[in-house]
């Protein structure tokens, strides 16, 4: 596809193991040259579809556009290249900026430093041309840029999401061990849950993964509950175009036929849960409920059951390896007719559930390399395996 000056490059950065859902979102709201990279994906765009990755995909962390590449080799050739872009023309000195650095490999190893070097060839230009600075703001600048430096490649990019895009808006409380929720968005894309068949998820904690659950069943945008992004700040932000693209992605928004549920054993994580649902306006979409995984019963008619079980490396559990027994139980016992999706980093406790998974993926839950596996708990199978037993006790 040709494309005008209107179209740029920009990079959307993800969770490990996610970039191809991220790709696939991409392409269903219209970018072009998708490229999956190594937790970012990048693509074509022009200002309109900026708008867009920032309000709809749910599984962008960010969204950056790059301004500026050379080559550094040592501090000196950083500060140099910095100062030959033109940043009055991005903001002015009565603005605040923030500098993110990442570097791998190369004469780079402290990403503080190269941070800190960036900003002072900044902070330098506007002095020399101004005679006054812009201020760093660290929690809630008007500008964010980073600085890339791959093996002295350096790229300069601008934050157009501000806040990372996890930050839905929805979750002011959170209970223990709370899922992050573009990882509980891509988990969900993985099951192929399309809002027409029921959820479950029987380990909910904050509530993360139903919520999750039904702004995709109900295409509800991933920035419905957010009000402000990166761009908004920008010199050449329009704010008519934004509101056109809020409109025309919150008319998309429709009703579920599908039943989400979520269930703790913690009273405390279902009065969280409930709050963030609340929070949500989806009180009367998903059903929190308290009750120990091993006692609920799931809506009839099948569906799929999504879990986050406690992993050992982040929550003191007496016993990890008689609770994943349970959960192997519970499935054969109650979810007849689901398909049973579990992350853990615990391999050895996974094993505990003693059915053989059907999809295995490889994810990781912040630094955690996790397994996500499914289960199908077909009709019967429980029976067939009590009478099977019972035909060995009999021999
Ligand atoms: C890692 S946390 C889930 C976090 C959740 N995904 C979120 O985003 O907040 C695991 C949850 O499992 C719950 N849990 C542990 N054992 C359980 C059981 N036997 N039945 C029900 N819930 C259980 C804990 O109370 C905890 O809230």
């Amino acid at each position: 596809m040709q494309h005008t000056d209107s179209h740029f490059t920009l990079i959307a950065k993800t969770v490990s193991g996610l970039e191809p859902l991220l790709a696939n979102e991409l392409t269903k709201i219209g970018a072009t040259d998708i490229l999956p990279l190594t937790r970012a994906v990048s693509f074509k765009a022009d200002k309109r579809l900026m708008y867009r990755a920032n309000y709809e995909l749910h599984t962008a962390l960010r969204v950056l556009k790059p301004i500026h590449q050379f080559v550094a080799h040592n501090e000196n050739a950083l500060y140099d290249g910095v100062s030959k872009f033109q940043w009055h023309e991005l903001f002015t000195v009565d603005q605040t900026f923030a500098i993110d650095a990442v570097v791998s490999g190369g004469a780079f190893t402290h990403s503080h430093y190269v941070a800190l070097r960036t900003k002072d060839a900044i902070v330098d230009q506007f002095r020399d041309r101004f005679g006054a600075r812009p201020s760093i703001d660290v929690n809630n600048p008007d500008l964010r840029i980073s600085v890339h430096i791959a093996e002295n490649q350096v790229s300069l990019l601008l934050d157009s999401s501000g806040e990372s895009l996890h930050k839905r808006g929805y979750r002011t409380m959170v209970d223990k061990a709370p899922i992050n929720e573009v990882l509980a968005a891509g988990l969900i894309l993985m099951t192929g849950w399309q809002g027409d068949r029921n959820f479950v998820d029987a380990m909910c904690g904050s509530g993360t993964i139903p919520i999750e659950a039904a702004m995709l069943g109900m295409q509800i945008p991933a920035g419905y509950y957010r009000n402000s992004y990166g761009f908004m700040r920008w010199k050449d932000y329009e704010p008519e175009l934004w509101e056109s693209v809020k409109s025309t992605a919150d008319e998309q928004i429709r009703e579920m036929e599908g039943h989400i549920l979520g269930s703790d054993h913690s009273a405390k994580a279902v009065e969280i849960a409930r709050a963030n649902v609340r929070n949500a306006h989806l009180n009367h979409d998903i059903q929190i409920i308290k009750k120990d995984m091993e006692a609920l019963v799931p809506p009839e008619g099948g569906g799929i059951l999504l879990i986050n079980p406690p992993y050992g490396e982040r929550l003191e559990e007496e016993d990890l390896t008689a609770l994943y027994k349970t959960i192997g139980d519970s499935l054969k016992k109650q979810f007849k007719g689901y398909n049973a999706w579990i992350i853990s980093s615990d391999f050895q406790a996974m094993k505990m559930i003693g059915l053989k998974p059907s999809v295995k993926k490889t994810v990781f839950n912040g630094p955690l390399e996790c397994r996500y596996m499914r289960f199908d708990i077909f009709e019967g199978s429980y029976k067939q395996m009590k009478t099977e037993k019972a035909e060995k006790r009999r021999e």
